[in-house]
């Protein structure tokens, strides 16, 4: 795998060590972004290692409510989105009326909003997950009928570990793991025999059905390095090749023949991140009104066990 040079590297390491930066980014940011993080996780590790770091400015590559989810997390903390254009159409199929619609119609049933969600929808519910501890969280929840936002694959997957319960679903989904063709991915598979697929969970069922590793993207990163086997098929947004390329140099990664790509994640670029710490800006900040109740949601995700 040929080296990635990023001719910013050094000027962004002083930058950062001038302003108390830490640079988080998530595994489907372009790689010259990975090479010059600080930390490149999935959207659990990244709300995690916001809330441990002792930075003080917290520069974010990835999309808005990740750095919505750190403000959240570290209210004390200046929180930069690279890119400021950059958002998540899953989180914005849930709007906040229309949840508060959806609630009134269903008293005393808990919302189980994933994080993929602005911070207002995380105030209206009852807790959040990831895509690393939805199973958890819906395990750990005691009432039978529980309504799932927004994503509405990641719901029937969780479910599918809790059949004696009623997961309501909410009509969102991910654009690019959603488009998924099943007949390529039976062409990929007989084109590649001996190749475990791995896919996320905001695949569809059909998708996830042919699926051997179903995870988050850390989960598919971690398995497929522990995995005996040689090959992979990865369904999964195509960032997270280059970790998965750098890690296994003796393994071989397919991807699908339109690759997976989410377009806001690629937003994020290298002279994003030296704006930023220049500038100290774009800031995102959740007012404390919608903070407080967001924080709650989050805090008792946080509290679950992962399985
Ligand atoms: P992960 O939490 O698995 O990193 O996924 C985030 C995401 O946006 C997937 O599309
Ligand atoms: Fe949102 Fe999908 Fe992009 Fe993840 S891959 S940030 S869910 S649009």
């Amino acid at each position: 795998m040929s080296e990635v040079i990023v001719p910013e590297k050094e000027q962004i390491a002083r930058l950062a060590k001038d302003r108390d930066a830490v640079i988080l980014a998530h595994y489907y940011c372009i790689p010259e972004i990975h090479e010059v993080a600080h930390f490149v996780g999935d959207s659990l590790g990244l709300s995690q290692e916001a809330a441990r770091s002792p930075a003080k400015v917290i520069v974010f590559c990835g999309v808005h409510f990740m750095a919505e989810t750190a403000s959240i997390l570290c209210p004390e903390k200046t929180v930069l989105l690279a890119n400021a254009e950059a958002g998540c159409p899953m989180a914005d199929m849930v709007e906040p009326e229309a949840l508060e619609k959806r609630k009134a119609e269903l008293p005393g049933v808990p919302v189980l909003t994933y994080v993929n969600s602005s911070a207002r929808v995380k105030a209206l519910s009852d807790i959040c997950c990831t895509s690393a501890n939805a199973v958890a969280v819906l395990k750990s929840l005691p009432p039978e009928r529980i309504l799932m936002t927004p994503d509405r694959n990641l719901a029937v997957y969780a479910q599918s570990f809790v059949p004696q319960k009623e997961v309501l679903l909410w009509p969102g989904f991910c654009p690019t793991h959603h488009r998924l063709n099943l007949d390529e991915i039976l062409e990929l598979k007989k084109q590649h025999p001996k190749a475990l697929v791995a896919a996320h969970p905001e695949c569809q069922p059909k998708i996830l059905e042919q699926a051997d590793i179903i995870s988050s993207t850390s989960g598919i990163i971690a398995s497929c390095g522990k995995s005996e086997a040689r090959e992979f098929i990865i369904l999964t947004e195509c960032g997270v090749l280059h970790p998965l390329k750098k890690q296994n140099p003796g393994k071989t990664f397919y991807e699908p023949r339109t690759p997976m790509v989410c377009p806001n994640m690629k937003k994020n670029t290298v002279q994003d991140i030296v704006k930023a710490l220049e500038t100290l800006t774009p800031v995102i900040k959740v007012p404390e009104e919608i903070r407080i109740p967001a924080l709650a949601a989050v805090e008792r995700m946080m509290a679950v066990p992962r399985d």
